[in-house]
């Protein structure tokens, strides 16, 4: 400790007095037909489980033919956001390995810039605060086109750079060290990192923080300036039936929700300078937390055509999954526990064994399918001591014990018996040999089904339904 310069250690004292910032990754690809009404409704329902800003993620707005509406929707999230005393920030995708054009250092910095007076623009140590989607595996970007960005910017506009560089992210999981000192000697550009590794990819394990020590900490000895911004995700799943098997693939997701936000809060809890939640609104690869778009209203101001994706998105309600993240946020906020004053179960589910052989979907089959067990899994948040009970066609009645405390989790496997007119999952609070809440899954678990998903429905019984949760 004594070693470590003055400065860092006056910088790091600032930082351990803020409590760590909750921002989501919002797919800008996604609110072509937002207007600044929409997103204040967006922002607006992230404050309420305590996210403090988005990072806008967007591609190259002349890679590919019809993105140019990209900037003004841009623009509007940032008159939104003033409005709501909501942050943002920019998140470059710079894996777009095949464009027309690139991204080039003046149109970033100009887009930057643009903002550099608005009160949404979230700034690291008085920098504005820049993020991307990849960099290092795109031949046109790297290390030195992220220093020339920076050096541009220097005399007028300084930044704080935190880019998400996919291969040392996923060479991390494996090598976290030596991936963390890879990072930091291949890019001396770069104050901070966003770690885009929310998932335990090709491995059938619960995910850990490995990773996230190691980057946090090559961040601080390398005395670089810049957060260390740690990727939570609720689930990862896509099919785009392309051919492709890289893309058709599920992650070991099953209680990654919960487990993940748990190693932020308690006594142990791990402190990243910023979280990043995995995503608001990425229907493709199933772990939006954001309500579903509207489907059919084409003048509804979140419409959204989903295309392929559709086939495992629609009806897809992840919303009450807000309620587990709200939970932790707070509590890894104040770090304290909020008081539990509403009995509320989210209970989530695959709407068909992983063996089912379905109609549509990847023809190459699907990466890791054999990592989720086929079960409907509960997490319960009750004021007061209750035993929650789970059924699933012949499965009844399974039980697990939840008291004020804190969260328990349960679950209850799939029936080996799944019909082809499919069973419905059914959760109930009782107390004092009552049942005083009781629901049904929105969806039924079927042997039937036109197309692969891996994608799960998440469920509410409880208080809170309708209130937005
Ligand atoms: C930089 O990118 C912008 C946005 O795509 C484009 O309009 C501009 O022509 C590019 N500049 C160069 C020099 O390529
Ligand atoms: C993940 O952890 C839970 C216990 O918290 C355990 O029941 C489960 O088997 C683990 N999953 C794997 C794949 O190891």
């Amino acid at each position: 400790m004594l070693s470590i310069p003055v400065v860092a250690a006056a910088a790091g004292l600032l930082q351990a007095a803020a409590a760590t910032d909750v921002f989501a990754h919002f797919m800008v690809q996604n609110s072509y037909a937002y207007d600044v009404d929409q997103w204040k409704t967006d922002m607006k329902s992230a404050q309420q489980m305590g996210i403090d800003g988005f990072a806008l993620n967007w591609i190259p707005p002349d890679c590919q033919a019809g993105l140019s509406w990209m900037p003004d929707r841009i623009g509007d999230a940032y008159t939104a956001a003033e409005q709501m005393g909501f942050s943002l920030m920019q998140s470059f995708d710079m894996s777009y390995s095949s464009c027309y054009l690139y991204w080039n250092q003046t149109y970033m910095a100009d887009e930057i810039s643009k903002y550099s007076g608005s009160s949404a623009a979230y700034r690291w140590n008085s920098n504005m605060l820049v993020s991307t989607y990849g960099g290092d595996q795109v031949d046109e970007y790297g290390n030195e086109f992220f220093q020339g960005l920076k050096d541009n910017m220097k005399s007028y506009n300084p930044i704080s750079l935190a880019p998400a560089l996919t291969q040392y992210s996923l060479g991390a999981w494996d090598n976290p060290s030596s991936s963390a000192s890879s990072l930091m000697s291949d890019y001396p550009s770069i104050d901070g990192y966003l770690n885009w590794q929310a998932w335990p990819l090709d491995s059938d394990r619960n995910m850990t923080i490995t990773a996230d020590e190691a980057f946090s900490s090559a961040i601080k000895s390398n005395g670089r300036s810049g957060p260390y911004i740690m990727a939570v995700s609720p689930w990862q799943y896509k099919d785009l039936n392309d051919g492709n098997p890289l893309d058709a693939w599920v992650a070991y997701s099953d209680m990654l929700i919960a487990k993940r936000f748990e190693s932020l809060t308690g006594d142990n809890a791990f402190q990243p300078d910023i979280i990043e939640l995995l995503t608001w609104n990425d229907f493709c690869e199933s772990h939006y937390l954001r309500d579903l778009p509207s489907q059919d209203d084409t003048s509804a101001t979140d419409y959204s055509e989903l295309g392929e994706m559709g086939n495992y998105v629609w009806g897809m309600n992840h919303a009450p999954w807000r309620i587990i993240a709200k939970y932790y946020i707070h509590w890894m906020k104040t770090g304290s526990p909020p008081a539990i004053t509403m009995d509320q179960v989210i209970f989530w589910h695959r709407v068909h064994p992983k063996d089912a052989l379905c109609a549509g979907g990847s023809s190459t089959g699907i990466r890791n399918a054999n990592y989720p067990d086929d079960a409907v899994f509960a997490w319960a948040l009750v004021k007061d001591k209750s035993t929650i009970s789970m059924s699933i066609g012949s499965n009844q009645y399974w039980t697990f014990d939840a008291d004020g405390s804190g969260p328990a989790m349960g679950m209850v496997p799939f029936p080996t018996d799944v019909s082809y007119d499919g069973c419905t999952p059914e959760v109930s609070i009782m107390r004092n040999g009552q049942t005083i809440e009781t629901g049904k899954s929105s969806k039924a678990v079927s042997s039937y089904c036109e197309y692969q998903n891996f994608n799960p429905v998440v469920n509410l019984v409880g208080s809170g339904i309708n209130s937005g949760l």
